[in-house]
């Protein structure tokens, strides 16, 4: 097994939050990942190597062993279902809410619900739980349109200010799990490389606590 250590980043919004994260651990690129097609970076670590792939592969890269690390919302790691994985650590960024979404005012369906989302294996398995007979509908995106052109009668998504479902005539319904972003960790790497994982994931949870103990700036 190489000694190198490699952390998949997830693309896009939460990649934006995590790279100061990992400069407060002192851990950074060895260029601009904004500026490059490059999808594999050097950092300033000797040993350490940065990919940057989307979110919802970031489970798969570290799952497989690919990556040795990674950092993936909740949502996604939910959906995926991650076996094979640790959980050490939860970034507390990117937080936001998984829930159920309807319009506004309706009366939630009790015959079998029609629900579109993309996270269709946790859809399935919340609607299981609550004894709640589900029709899952994958959509890749736009789900607050579903139930305006009659698709669906519930959507499953993410909502932070819920101003997309309000725009939309929709309106929250019941909490699925609160979502930050998470660290992941192959669950072989954590054995074989563990002598330099360790001090890699005290860093992090030390930027993370530092954070959460510092007065609020402007
Ligand atoms: P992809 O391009 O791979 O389909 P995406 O467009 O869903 O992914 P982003 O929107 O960049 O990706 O990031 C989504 C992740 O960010 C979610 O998995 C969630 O953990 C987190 N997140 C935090 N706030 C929000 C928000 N308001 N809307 C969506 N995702 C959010
Ligand atoms: C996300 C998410 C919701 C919305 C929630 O979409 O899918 O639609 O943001 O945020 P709000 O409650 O603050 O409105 P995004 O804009 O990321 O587009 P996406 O469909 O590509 O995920």
């Amino acid at each position: 097994m190489s000694k190198q250590l490699i952390l998949a980043l997830s693309k896009g919004r939460i990649l934006e939050e995590t790279l100061p994260l990992l400069a407060d651990a002192g851990i950074e690129p060895a260029e601009d990942l904004g500026k490059s097609r490059k999808l594999l970076f050097d950092t300033n670590l000797d040993d350490v190597k940065l990919v940057v792939i989307r979110a919802t592969d970031v489970p798969t890269y570290v799952q497989m062993g690919a990556a040795d690390l990674g950092v993936a919302g909740k949502d996604v790691l939910l959906e995926h279902g991650a076996e094979g994985l640790y959980e050490p650590l939860d970034l507390e960024i990117a937080g936001c809410r998984l829930m159920t979404a309807g319009i506004t005012g309706a009366e939630p369906v009790h015959a079998r619900r029609r629900v579109a989302t993309k996270f269709v294996n946790l859809a399935r398995r919340y609607y299981a739980e609550q004894g709640i007979q589900a029709e899952v509908i994958k959509l890749y995106g736009a789900m607050e349109l579903a139930p305006l052109m009659n698709l669906a009668d519930e959507i499953v998504d993410i909502v932070d200010t819920g101003n997309t479902l309000r725009a939309n005539g929709m309106e929250p319904r019941e909490l699925i799990a609160d979502i930050s972003t998470r660290l992941v960790v192959n669950k072989a790497s954590m054995t074989m490389k563990h002598a330099r994982l360790k001090p890699l994931i005290e860093r992090l949870r030390d930027a993370v606590a530092t954070r959460r103990g510092a007065p609020v700036r402007d």
